[in-house]
């Protein structure tokens, strides 16, 4: 749930469409999340909660959609966790938890949150398609948000959770709903007409005045998520599209009443591995 996306860069950058090679959007999106870390915290906060579970800005909250199953005693990874707030919360539903993300900035403001709840979460700095873990040591894995739309390879980061889960094991993760991306991404009126084709995956790039790219972001179609999750050979088990609930009127980025009320804004996919 990055602030900036398709057609709303950061002040000063430009944006656009086009390639970008992969290690330069590796340091470029590592780089982005560790510069705005405490902007993230400070705009999303306290609608993320310190120490709670939201799956997207619909506010979908895993206390009541209980996609994770019953959590305690298991072993719990969540990649691209930023500040843990998911993780957090499950420690106190008694999950044996770990949280990792490749931001340095973000897991920093996770041990704020530690010290803010009294609720210490281990905290992992990996890059979710090369997670330094043992084979078959996790009970459930999950994102919300994290690492997959930052990535142009995110079947690697399925074939990392697809190794580190037990047989049997969960796999959960909410990202942008794949239709967003013939969209405008604005709140308003203009966020409503389409005005690219939902199968061009060219990534959308933020670029500052030297030109350097600043974040990058990577489509993937409904069709391409399942191949991905198929191809690391899990099976999907359910797929959700959190409604817009009536009553809330809160913005972020892109999603808004507004469009939530006619698009679907987030896509939230359960797996198991075989
Ligand atoms: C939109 S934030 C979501 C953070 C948190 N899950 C939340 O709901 O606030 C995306 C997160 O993905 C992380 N991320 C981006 N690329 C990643 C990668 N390749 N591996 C692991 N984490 C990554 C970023 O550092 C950032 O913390």
């Amino acid at each position: 749930m990055s602030s900036n996306s398709p057609d709303r860069p950061a002040s000063g950058a430009t944006a656009g469409f086009g390639p970008v090679p992969d290690a330069v959007a590796r340091l470029a999106v590592r780089r982005w999340w560790d510069d705005n870390a405490r902007d993230y915290a400070v705009e999303h906060g306290d609608f993320l909660g310190p120490a709670d579970f939201c799956w997207g800005p619909e506010g979908l909250r895993e206390a009541d959609a209980h996609l994770l199953g019953d959590v305690v005693g298991r072993r719990v990874l969540e990649i691209g966790a930023g500040a843990a707030q998911c993780s957090r919360w499950l420690a106190r539903q008694g999950a044996e938890v770990v949280a990792s993300d490749v931001s340095a900035g973000m897991l920093a403001e996770s041990r704020r949150l530690d010290v803010a709840t009294c609720t210490v979460v281990p905290l992992l700095q990996a890059d979710a398609r090369a997670l330094p873990l043992a084979p078959s040591s996790f009970d459930v894995v999950f994102t919300a948000y994290g690492a997959l739309p930052f990535v142009p390879d995110p079947w690697r980061v399925h074939e990392q959770v697809a190794r580190v889960l037990r047989p049997g094991g969960l796999w959960a993760f909410s990202t942008s709903h794949p239709i967003r991306w013939a969209f405008p991404d604005d709140p308003g009126p203009a966020g409503l007409t389409a005005m690219r084709s939902y199968f061009d995956r060219t990534p959308y790039v933020e670029t500052g005045d030297d030109g350097a790219v600043e974040i990058a972001e990577f489509h993937r179609t409904l069709a391409d998520h399942v191949g991905d999750v198929v191809r690391a050979g899990l099976t999907i088990e359910r797929v959700l599209e959190p409604e817009w609930p009536a009553g809330h009127d809160g913005v972020w980025g892109g999603w808004s009443p507004l469009r939530g009320e006619l698009l679907p804004g987030t896509l939230v996919v359960v797996c198991r591995r075989r």
